[in-house]
C-alpha cells in the first residue's frame, strides 16, 4: 500500500507538471508487490461451465490465443498498455471475452496482465472468477481500502480487481482525476504488461466514454448476426474520436467445427 502511495504521489506530481517521463521501478520491486496480492483457487470445471476456456491450450482457447497474440502484437509495436473491452449494446459477451483472454495471456511466460472490472454499473467478472469480493475499487481509488486487499493473483502472471456491488458515482469516479492518478500509481508499482478494463454498454451510460482518455486503446466487441452494421460503424467512428480502435471482434458466431476433419480445408 505504501509503494502504491508513492506511486500515486508521484503519479499527481506528474501529472501536475505535465510529463510524460515513466517512473522507473525495479523488477524484484515489482515481483514482491504481485506476491502482496493473495493467490486465488479457481474451479477449473466452474470456468469451463461459464464459458471460460482458456486456462490450457486446446481447440477451444485456439480462437482467443489467436486474438491474445494479435493483442500482444498490435500493443507492443505502438507500446500500449492499457486497452478497454468496450460494446455498443449490452450482452454481446465483452466479459466472457475480457476472462478468456485474461487466462489466455497468463499463459504467456514473463507477461503481467491486471484485469478490472469497471463495469461498475453492473459488475460481473466476479461471478465467471468464482469469487465473492468484500472489497471495492472506489474505495481503493479514495485510499480507504489498501490495493492488496482488493486484488486477486491467478498464478504468477495474472490478477484481478473485481467487485461485487455496483459504485452509485460510477461514472464520475472513472473520469476522476483520482482514478487517473491510482492507475498511475498501479503501472508504476506492479508494472504490468497489460491492464484490460472491462466497461458497460458504450450507448447505456457515459462510464465508458469517460474511462477512455485513461487507455491506449478500445477493443469492440459486436455480436454476430445481431449487432447492426451501421450500429457498428456509429460505434466505431465515436471510438475513434476518443482513443485508438484496436480492432472489432465478431463474437458468438457459428462456424463448422475445426476438428472435424470434413471441414477442415474450409476453416
Ligand atoms: N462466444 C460466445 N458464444 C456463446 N455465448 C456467449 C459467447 N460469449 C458470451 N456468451 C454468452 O452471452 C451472454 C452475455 O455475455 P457477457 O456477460 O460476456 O456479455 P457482456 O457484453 O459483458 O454483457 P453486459 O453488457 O451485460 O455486461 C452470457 O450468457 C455468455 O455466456
Ligand atoms: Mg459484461
Amino acid at each position: 500500500m505504501e509503494n502504491l502511495q508513492i506511486a500515486i504521489e508521484k503519479a499527481r506530481a506528474s501529472r501536475e507538471e505535465h510529463t510524460t517521463q515513466s517512473l522507473a521501478t525495479s523488477p524484484l520491486s515489482v515481483e514482491h508487490s504481485w506476491h502482496s496480492f493473495p493467490e486465488l483457487a479457481i474451479d477449473p470445471a466452474m470456468l469451463i461451465a461459464k464459458r471460460i476456456t482458456t486456462q490450457k491450450s486446446n481447440a477451444q482457447s485456439s480462437h482467443y490465443d489467436m486474438l491474445r497474440t494479435r493483442i500482444r502484437d498490435q500493443a507492443k509495436k505502438n507500446d500500449w498498455r492499457r486497452i478497454a473491452i468496450v460494446s455498443a449494446g449490452p450482452q454481446v459477451g465483452k466479459t466472457t471475452t475480457l476472462a478468456n483472454l485474461a487466462f489466455s495471456f497468463a499463459r504467456l511466460p514473463y507477461y503481467k496482465t491486471m484485469v478490472f472490472d469497471f463495469d461498475l454499473r453492473r459488475p460481473s467478472l466476479q461471478h465467471l472468477i468464482g469469487h465473492n469480493p468484500s472489497t471495492q475499487i472506489d474505495d481503493v481509488v479514495a485510499g480507504k481500502t489498501p490495493i492488496e486487499a482488493h486484488c486477486r493473483r491467478i498464478g504468477d502472471n495474472l490478477a484481478f480487481s473485481l467487485n461485487a456491488q455496483h459504485v452509485a458515482n460510477s461514472a464520475e469516479l472513472l473520469q476522476s482525476d483520482g482514478m487517473s492518478d491510482f492507475l498511475s500509481g498501479v503501472q508504476e508499482t506492479y508494472d504490468p504488461e497489460l491492464m484490460l478494463f472491462d466497461t458497460p454498454p458504450l450507448l447505456a451510460a457515459d462510464d465508458t466514454r469517460g474511462f477512455l482518455s485513461n487507455v491506449d486503446a478500445a477493443l469492440l466487441i459486436v455480436e454476430a448476426e445481431r449487432t447492426p452494421i451501421d450500429q457498428i460503424d456509429v460505434v466505431e467512428q465515436q471510438l475513434s474520436e476518443l482513443t485508438n480502435v484496436l480492432g472489432v471482434v465478431l463474437n458468438k458466431c457459428n462456424y463448422p467445427d475445426p476438428t472435424s476433419s470434413a471441414n477442415y480445408a474450409y476453416y
